[in-house]
């Protein structure tokens, strides 16, 4: 990952300890309306993919295991990982892009319901992502994936050669060489691998997608109703196709490219496509960026505009991010794929210890009260999820009492330890496992291995009926709170 000049190191502190009947009485253990839907808790566990799925794409025993054990610390909410909206291989993803789907979630959320004691809202995030291809190496680029336009074989003076003489001639020429035939598209196929952008209207899939994607959203989102979540989130953050439509990076000319209006339009098709399916007494919001955090990307005067849009548009949360871009990601090694969170934007997306003098708690909280303020400022009360970096009661109650946002998230920290709010509200903030930001989690999601989390994973590994990693090494869900109060053991 790329990591700030600076690399000034940052402590977790645990903040203040409130007591029981301090917990009970503030901001954060008080309820809250998602349109249709009432949270207990303003505690929330964003989305996170701990890769426990198969290559169907299906709910397994670890997929529900590690729910139910978010469920456990009982947040006001969790949402499930990006699932795939298409019914298409896509490796260990979570998908929901057919009807066959909906009985393995249905024992998602059941599993969840009970692990919680009825305490926790489950919604599910949905998401679309184009294709992107691994690195090649030069030889297999030349000679299989390279398209050989006659402005290509011009720029290289090899007009007139046979295929394979052209294909041998231009991997003669090395990196330099390529340099200078290539184009930029090109040449990032051949560094970064092949990734398809929403700009490739020459490629009819691509140009199809405003007519695509709503249905794709909304019958995902139907099934996510007929699964029993209590709601659904659109993911329209980080590097994948709806936050690739409100880039300032999509150049579309088809009505849906080019100015914030035009960017803005097939996000709301899809909620509008998506409401109508699931009516409105189902709670539906989205996940977008703050910030892109990429050069010439998207600030905070274009999110602030877009989240007036949704909220105007009846969007009953927005869960606010930050970053993870395909844009500025490391060149991966031969035979990898990019990683979006391993660039500056993939940084700002989730940030660790070792930081600049803004550190990595609460990187995202300025932008998102602005966000706020402007929906407030056109009328609207739409309810605002910020994460990032947060991981004590002090820290998440003054973001709520700043009015900064209405709800706050916590991915790391409650993979950390899932009992963190719950252990806070009884009292027992003294007790809470803190995320040290050193982000080896997110360094085994990099190579989609199983999540899991340093502090715990090598503890109690005689645990009875505890399940373990693939290479038999790592424990798959957080140990039990063993001194949880009566009726709570675990
Ligand atoms: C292992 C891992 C997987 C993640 N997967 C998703 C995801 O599926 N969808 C999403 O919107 N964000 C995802 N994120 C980002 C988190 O939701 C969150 O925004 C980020 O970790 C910053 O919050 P934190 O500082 O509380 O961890 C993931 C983060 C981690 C660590
Ligand atoms: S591995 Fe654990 S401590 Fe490290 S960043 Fe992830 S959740 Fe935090």
């Amino acid at each position: 990952m790329w990591k700030p000049a600076e690399r000034i190191r940052f402590e977790p502190a645990r903040g203040s300890i409130p007591t029981a009947d301090q917990a009970r009485a503030s901001q954060l253990f008080s309820p809250v309306a998602l349109g249709p839907l009432t949270l207990r808790h303003r505690t929330w566990v964003p989305a996170m993919v701990p890769w426990r799925s198969n290559e169907d794409g299906e709910v397994t025993e670890d997929v529900i295991q590690w729910y139910a054990r978010f469920a456990k610390g009982r947040p006001g909410a969790i949402v499930i990982e990006a699932t795939g909206i298409r019914d298409v291989p896509s490796g260990p993803l979570l998908r929901i892009g057919d009807d066959r789907y909906v009985d393995g979630l249905r024992r998602l959320t059941r599993a969840v319901n009970e692990a919680s004691g009825g305490h926790t809202r489950l919604l599910i995030q949905i998401i679309d992502f184009l294709r992107i291809r691994r690195r090649p190496d030069p030889r297999t680029f030349f000679e299989r994936h390279l398209a050989l336009t006659p402005a290509l074989l011009a720029r290289a003076g090899l007009t007139g050669l046979s295929e394979t003489a052209a294909r041998e001639a231009l991997l003669a020429l090395g990196a330099a060489g390529w340099a200078q035939v290539l184009d930029p598209r090109d040449r990032q196929s051949l560094e970064f691998g092949a990734r398809e952008s929403v700009n490739d209207l020459y490629l009819p899939h691509i140009q199809s997608l405003p007519e695509e994607l709503p249905s794709l959203f909304s019958q995902a989102a139907r099934r996510s109703r007929d699964a029993g979540f209590d709601g659904v989130e659109l993911h329209y953050a980080h590097a994948y196709t709806m936050a690739s439509f409100l880039s300032t990076t999509n150049q579309r000319t088809d009505g849906y490219g080019g100015s914030r209006e035009a960017r803005v339009r097939l996000p709301l098709e899809v909620y509008q496509a998506v409401r109508s399916e699931v009516g409105s007494g189902y709670a539906v919001g989205c996940r977008f960026l703050a910030e892109e955090c990429i050069d010439g990307g998207t600030q905070v005067d274009d999110s602030l505009w877009y989240g007036v849009q949704f909220a105007l548009a009846g969007m009953d949360f927005l869960s606010t991010s930050r970053g993870g871009k395909f844009d500025d990601a490391k060149q991966p090694s031969v035979g990898q794929a990019a990683y979006p969170y391993t660039g500056r934007s993939g940084y700002e997306c989730m940030p660790q210890y070792l930081s600049d003098a803004q550190g990595p708690f609460g990187r995202n909280r300025a932008a998102t009260a602005r966000i706020r303020q402007a929906i407030h400022a056109a009328g609207c009360t739409t309810p605002v999820v910020c994460t990032g970096g947060v991981h004590n009661f002090d820290f998440a109650e003054a973001m709520l009492t700043a009015g900064d946002c209405d709800v706050v998230g916590t991915a790391r920290q409650s993979l950390a330890d899932p009992d963190w709010a719950l252990k806070t509200l009884l009292g027992r903030a003294d007790a809470v496992r803190l995320c040290e930001y050193t982000n080896y989690c997110e360094g085994l999601d990099q190579k989609h291995k199983q999540v899991t989390c340093q502090l715990w994973d090598r503890e109690d590994l005689n645990e009875p009926g505890i399940r373990m990693s693939h290479d038999g090494k790592r424990r798959l869900v957080a140990p039990a709170w063993k001194d949880a109060p009566a009726g709570l053991e675990q």
